[in-house]
């Protein structure tokens, strides 16, 4: 461990809260999917900060847009206009479909306390004040404030904080039955991520998510999608959810609309959005001009370099190797995911060792849980650079 690592290690050991795990390397710089050390080494990322770096790091478009507005203005609040920001939602509005209105965040997190906040004022608004409970899926993962980890259904994550906000019904995700059987007047609306994240990477499948939309409409019921992960061309479409021909009444968004710099957003259809009065809502920083530049530079760029057709066609290529390797080593018992958005099984309780000597060999992983490895790269990414992520991991295997 270099001088600079081990100090910087010293202090975040004395003055951080204990939360983090850290593992024992310190980035200094990017380059597309490449991360280098303070030691100058060079890694392959994996992971993209998770899932908050599509384009890939140090974009020179971004670190433009950035350096050109931080020089100009930084922050005004949201009592005035910002050009930026306007011109962010009209983009994210028209990817989103069109016909629909945005509230900017700060995180994925903030972005989901808007979206409840939301469809509880929708609810109440059309339906009564018992219209407020909100169905998420098992094992969803929303964030870490006390409303988005109410909808997050992991009691694990939750248990250490109860009581926490009531109105949350959580049902097992791909079950239909399961959602017919709790939706009822006093619901306003379904929250599910498209492919569950930071749960393992389980996909909805494509019947159940139509028919999610079905009974939304039937009941007259909202349907929230959390595209915080898959958003972005992160699964080919801008949104993970336009692949199965289904649009989302509400849909949050944050990770890497700005390229790892922190914003978030809810995008709502013109008639659920009008619920929300002047003074409902607000955020002193979200949709700040630095960080509205970054994100239409970064948008602008996924599609011109057609990084979502990239995801399709690198993340079948990824999952085709991984099969393989599964064949091979007997080591992995399903490869799921979609786009590059992937995940593996493993037969073995060791993925926190595999993502460790992953690192050790210029490999950065992220595992979840004992039995999870998932993928996620910047879109950039390239087949050469999955085959030495296979390389590794055949030989990871071998070794623990
Ligand atoms: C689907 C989903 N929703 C919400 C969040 C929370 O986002 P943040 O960490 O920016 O608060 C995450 C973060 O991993 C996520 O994956």
């Amino acid at each position: 461990m270099g001088e600079l690592l081990h100090n910087t290690a010293a202090l975040d050991a004395a003055y951080h809260m204990a939360i983090y795990a850290r593992k024992p390397v310190m980035f200094v710089r990017g380059d597309g999917v490449r991360l280098y050390d303070d030691d100058g080494r060079e890694y392959l990322d994996f992971v993209s900060g998770i899932g908050a770096v599509n384009l890939g790091h140090a974009h020179p478009a971004v670190a433009a847009a950035i350096a050109e507005q931080s020089a100009k203005l930084v922050h005004v609040s949201n009592l005035f206009h910002v050009e930026h920001r306007a011109h962010l939602a009209e983009v994210v509005a028209t990817l989103a479909g069109g016909g629909r209105k945005v509230f900017f965040a700060n995180s994925g997190t903030e972005s989901v306390e808007g979206a409840i906040k939301l469809a509880r004022r929708w609810g109440k608004l059309g339906k009564g004040e018992d219209c407020y409970r909100i169905v998420t899926a098992q094992r969803s993962f929303h964030g870490r404030t006390l409303g988005a980890l109410s909808a997050t259904a992991q009691p694990s994550k939750q248990e250490a904080f109860v009581p926490l906000l009531p109105g949350f019904l959580h049902v097992p995700l791909n079950d239909l039955s399961a959602l017919e059987a709790i939706v009822d007047d006093t619901v306003c609306a379904v929250m599910l991520e498209v492919v569950q994240g930071e749960g393992g990477v389980h996909p909805c499948t494509p019947g159940y998510l139509t028919a999610v939309r079905r009974l939304c409409d039937e009941r007259g019921v909202l349907l929230v999608l959390d595209e915080i992960q898959t958003g972005f061309f992160r699964t080919g479409p801008a949104f993970a959810h336009q692949s199965f021909g289904i649009e989302a009444d509400i849909m949050t968004l944050a990770k890497s609309m700005a390229n790892g710099l922190p914003i978030g957003a809810v995008v709502a259809t013109d008639e659920v959005a009008a619920a929300f009065k002047p003074g409902d809502h607000g955020s002193t920083f979200g949709g700040g001009p630095v960080v509205c530049a970054a994100a239409l530079a970064t948008i602008h760029a996924l599609g011109e370099e057609r990084l979502g057709d990239r995801a399709i066609v690198v993340g079948a290529y990824l999952k085709q190797r991984l099969v393989e390797l599964a064949e091979k080593t007997g080591e992995i018992t399903d490869v799921r995911g979609l786009g590059l958005m992937v995940a593996v099984q493993l037969t073995r309780p060791v993925a926190t060792l595999v993502a460790e000597r992953a690192l050790g060999a210029g490999i950065v992983l992220n595992n979840i849980g004992d039995s999870v490895i998932r993928f996620l790269p910047p879109l950039v990414c390239k087949e050469a650079e999955i085959d030495t992520l296979l390389g590794t991991l055949e030989a990871v295997f071998g070794e623990v």
